[in-house]
């Protein structure tokens, strides 16, 4: 290469403009958009909002979190299903990710057919009421339940959602049918649920935790095997007598079908380092979650996980009979 050429190209390298060989600019050259798929404040903004620092930090481009609520999760997903595959969009979804295939008749995407990233973290589920409802345990809550069926409320963030999973499995292993009322993520519910006008909700850790630690709202249980180590005074489902209803939300980060493997890889490069930053574990510590092993926030491990978790939850919502269109 000429001198000339050769001072063209290294200057186009580092503008991370194409150089003179056609070799392809460093991604990302702009800032990354990140789709929150449920309301601001709730428990996936609060993880998104842990991660965009370190996210921004790696990257060297700002990584933005945008809400884009409804329908469970399903509008922001459908967001970034029709976005440009070019890791500028990309969705953080949790569980429901697989369960709302076997929810929807249609959804405008094939939820298996996203790229996946890496996965994040795993969270815990309480059974949470408003504050002046007078059971105190989980017994005494159900057998309260039980008494006015239809007009005990039970709020969920829209059918696809992590809420409704775990409303969908109290209903129907207790049998008792409280009326569902539908939000865009369980941030509004808290506020509603406080207010009064909301009897329960299953809600994660990550909105739930500080609520049930300053008494704002009732906790009944925990949905994990084990106690959490952060609320050590609320009882898991098995020792209230609803031992099969055991349930963790997982996360993951998504991009459009068809963005570039090293793009995906970058981007997995970037989540690996900001799950093993020390101020988010803590943080994630600090509402009963942690970072996932960073053997699992690899594209390959989310793949295995979202494929599995499809297959497992399908039967189990398919015969709770609970479908949207
Ligand atoms: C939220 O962020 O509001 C929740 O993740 C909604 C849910 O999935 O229950």
């Amino acid at each position: 290469m000429k001198k000339r050429s050769l001072i063209a190209a290294l200057g186009a390298v580092l503008l991370g403009l194409p150089d003179l060989a056609g070799a392809q600019p460093a991604w990302p050259q702009r800032p990354v958009t990140m789709i929150i798929p449920f309301a601001a404040g709730g428990p996936t903004d609060v993880l998104a909002r842990a991660l965009t620092e370190p996210l921004t930090r790696d990257l060297g481009q700002p990584v933005v979190a945008e809400n884009v609520t409804g329908a469970g999760g399903t509008i922001g997903a459908a967001r970034v299903a029709a976005a440009r595959p070019d890791g500028y969009t990309l969705l953080l979804g949790n569980i429901g990710l697989a369960t709302s295939v076997a929810l929807y008749r249609r959804l405008p995407y094939d939820p298996a057919g996203f790229e996946t990233i890496g996965l994040i973290t795993p969270v815990p589920m309480t059974l949470i009421a408003r504050p002046g409802l007078p059971a105190q345990t989980l017994p005494e809550l159900l057998a309260w339940a039980r008494q006015r069926g239809s007009e005990v409320n039970l709020a969920h963030a829209g059918i696809g959602s992590a809420s409704h999973l775990c409303a969908t499995l109290l209903r129907s292993i207790t049998r008792i049918p409280m009326t569902t009322v539908v939000f865009r993520g369980t941030a509004p519910v808290m506020t509603e649920m406080m207010a009064g006008r909301i009897d329960l909700t299953c809600d994660q850790t990550t909105n739930a935790m500080p609520y049930i630690q300053d008494g704002r709202v009732k906790a009944y249980a925990v949905t994990t095997a084990e106690r959490l180590a952060a609320l050590p005074d609320v009882a898991t489902m098995a020792e209230g007598g609803l031992p099969d209803l055991q349930v963790t939300i997982w996360h993951g980060l998504y991009a459009p079908h068809g963005t570039p493997a090293a793009v995906v890889e970058r981007i997995a490069r970037a989540l690996q380092a900001t799950l093993r930053d020390e101020t988010v574990g803590r943080r994630l510590a600090d509402l009963g979650s942690a970072p996932e092993p960073q053997e699992r926030v690899t594209p390959a491990a989310h793949r295995a996980m979202l494929d599995a978790e499809i297959a497992r939850w399908r039967p189990i919502l398919q015969a709770a009979g609970e479908f949207a269109d």
